[in-house]
This record gives C-alpha cells, sequence and structure tokens, in this order.
C-alpha cells in the first residue's frame, strides 16, 4: 500500500536545528505534518520546548549549541533513545554575522564560523556513523543566497555560508557510497527573527516597480516544503545538489537593460518585448 501524504515520512527520525523558530518551526512542523518523527533542537529550549510540546507524540526537544561538540553527542543519543535511529538532518540553525574587511569584530567572525559552519560539520559528523550503519540517511544544509554571491558589510555570515556549500558538496562526494545523501538550500530573503527590522520594499511588503522580481518575500513554510521534499524517498536519487528557493529574485540581473532604456532613449521596449 503506498503512503499517504500523512505517512510518507514514517519511516524518518528527522534531527533539526534552530527548531525553535523560523524556518526551523516550520520544517519540524512540516516534517511532523509528513508523519516523521523530530528531534527539534535549539539554544532556545523555552521556544524549543513548547513547539514540539505543541506537535504531538513524535516529536521531542533536546536543547543543542550546534557549536558544541559534546552536545551532538547527547542530542543524538536522546534522538536514539525517545524515537529510534536518526535517518536524517537538517542543519538549519544559523546568526547573522556582520562586518566588513576592513573592520570586521573578531569574535563575530568566531561565533559566525562556529555557528554557521563548524555547527553544521559537527552535525554531520555526528549522524553519519548510524546512517552508515542503516545503508541510507538525508543532509539538507540551510545556506543562502548569501552563500553562493557576495554582499556587503556581511563578511563573516558570506564566508560561513560559502563554506557550507563546500561542505555540502564534499559530504555528498564521500558519503554518497554509504546511501547518504547531502543538499543544500540557499533561501532568498524568509521574513523571520533573523530578518526582522529589514526594509520593506527589500522584504516584499512595497511592491517592487521593476517587473521580473519576487512580488513578495518567502515565507518559513516555502522553505519548510523543499526541506521534507529533500528528506524524503521522492528526492532518493538527489545529491550534492544546490536549490535556490527566492521566488526567481536571484535568476535576474539586479540592473538591466529594461531599467534605464527609457532613460536612455535606447528603444521603446513596450513595442519591442514580447515579455512586457
Ligand atoms: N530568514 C532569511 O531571510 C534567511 C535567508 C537565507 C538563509 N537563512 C538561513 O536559514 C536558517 C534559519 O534562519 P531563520 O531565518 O529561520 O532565523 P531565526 O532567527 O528565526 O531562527 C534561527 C534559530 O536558530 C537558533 N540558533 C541560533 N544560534 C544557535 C546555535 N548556536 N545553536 C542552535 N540553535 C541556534 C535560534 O535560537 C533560532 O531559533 C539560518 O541558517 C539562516 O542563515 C535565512
Amino acid at each position: 500500500m503506498s503512503a499517504g501524504a500523512g505517512d510518507a515520512l514514517a519511516d524518518e527520525v528527522v534531527v533539526v536545528t534552530g527548531a525553535a523558530s523560523g524556518i526551523g518551526a516550520a520544517t519540524a512542523t512540516r516534517l511532523i505534518a509528513a508523519g516523521a518523527r523530530v528531534l527539534l533542537t535549539d539554544i532556545d529550549a523555552r521556544g524549543g520546548e513548547q513547539l514540539a510540546a505543541s506537535l504531538g507524540e513524535h516529536a521531542t526537544f533536546c536543547e543543542l549549541d550546534v557549536a558544541d561538540e559534546a552536545a551532538w553527542g547527547n542530542a543524538i543519543s536522546h534522538a536514539e533513545t525517545f524515537l529510534g535511529p536518526v535517518t536524517a538532518l537538517v542543519n538549519n540553525a544559523g546568526i547573522h554575522g556582520g562586518g566588513f574587511i576592513e573592520g570586521f569584530s573578531e569574535s563575530d567572525w568566531n561565533r559566525s564560523l562556529a555557528v554557521n559552519l563548524h555547527g553544521p560539520l559537527l552535525g554531520m559528523r555526528a549522524v553519519v556513523p548510524g546512517m552508515k550503519r542503516a545503508g541510507r540517511g538525508a543532509i539538507v544544509n540551510i545556506s543562502s543566497l548569501q552563500g553562493r554571491e557576495a554582499d556587503v558589510g556581511l563578511i563573516s555570515y558570506v564566508a560561513a555560508k560559502f563554506g557550507l556549500r563546500g561542505i555540502s558538496k564534499s559530504g555528498a562526494v564521500e558519503l554518497g557510497r554509504y546511501g547518504i545523501r547531502v543538499n543544500t538550500v540557499f533561501p532568498g530573503l524568509v521574513a523571520t527573527a533573523l530578518t526582522q527590522g529589514l526594509p520593506d520594499h527589500l522584504m516584499g511588503k512595497v511592491p517592487l516597480a521593476r517587473p521580473g522580481q519576487p512580488s513578495r518575500a518567502g515565507t518559513p513554510s516555502d522553505v519548510a516544503a523543499l526541506v521534507t521534499f529533500l528528506v524524503s524517498d521522492r528526492a532518493s536519487h538527489i545529491t550534492g545538489a544546490e536549490i535556490t528557493i527566492d521566488g526567481g529574485k536571484s535568476v535576474r540581473f539586479p540592473t538591466t537593460i529594461q531599467d534605464y532604456t527609457t532613460e536612455i532613449g535606447l528603444f521603446d521596449l513596450k513595442k519591442t518585448s514580447t515579455h512586457g
């Protein structure tokens, strides 16, 4: 009998980091709805415990700072004890890391690298032995558009998210022989605590005048749907993939001929373009 929508992930035990809020919370919720058992982890114990309690008996919470290697051992034992052998890991926890090349703070740099880069690697190291024993596993790493292209004043974040891309690729190559898939997701702007305070026009609250740009920011559940797919068997032939989820934001050149044709009087684009 084929699995229905609510039990498609019935065989999966998934560890989600940074699961107390934002994309991690939406991902844990969606995975549970698809039938998975989920260990929610976060440094925010109160938020994580509350959410896990609201998700029912297939969810449990364990406090985990992803940068703390010993805490990873504890979290995996917790999952194995209460849910069963871990079959999937979503490395989602992340913090912003600012700074300019000429003026970054060492402590911001170290923390960004520890949480956004070293943490996911520690997570992969923690789950791989069990996945090897099982002969299968899925790891999804949450990078960012800023893990593909640079941005100003975010040197620590950009460096860490680019690094995560490399770790994912290495993981796909190194672990494929054990049936372990490793994929990377690159979200554009998503309305969460992380992006609170960003200007309205960036978050899609004010429609952009230019065509070809997304009319809204992403939502945590947009990303959760993609992650749930990548964890599932439906993605069994997908590994080493880099999937951007940004409503098309990065497809188009930030500035194109359409933005200045009227100013330079080159031609009337409306008459010559079939693309509107
Ligand atoms: N929001 C966006 O626009 C956006 C865009 C691209 C990528 N991302 C990435 O998505 C992921 C989730 O971000 P979000 O927007 O949901 O942010 P968020 O701030 O809503 O959630 C992040 C969660 O991670 C937890 N966390 C922070 N440090 C931690 C640590 N050391 N160990 C464990 N948990 C920790 C926080 O407590 C929080 O619950 C991050 O990796 C972020 O870089 C977000």
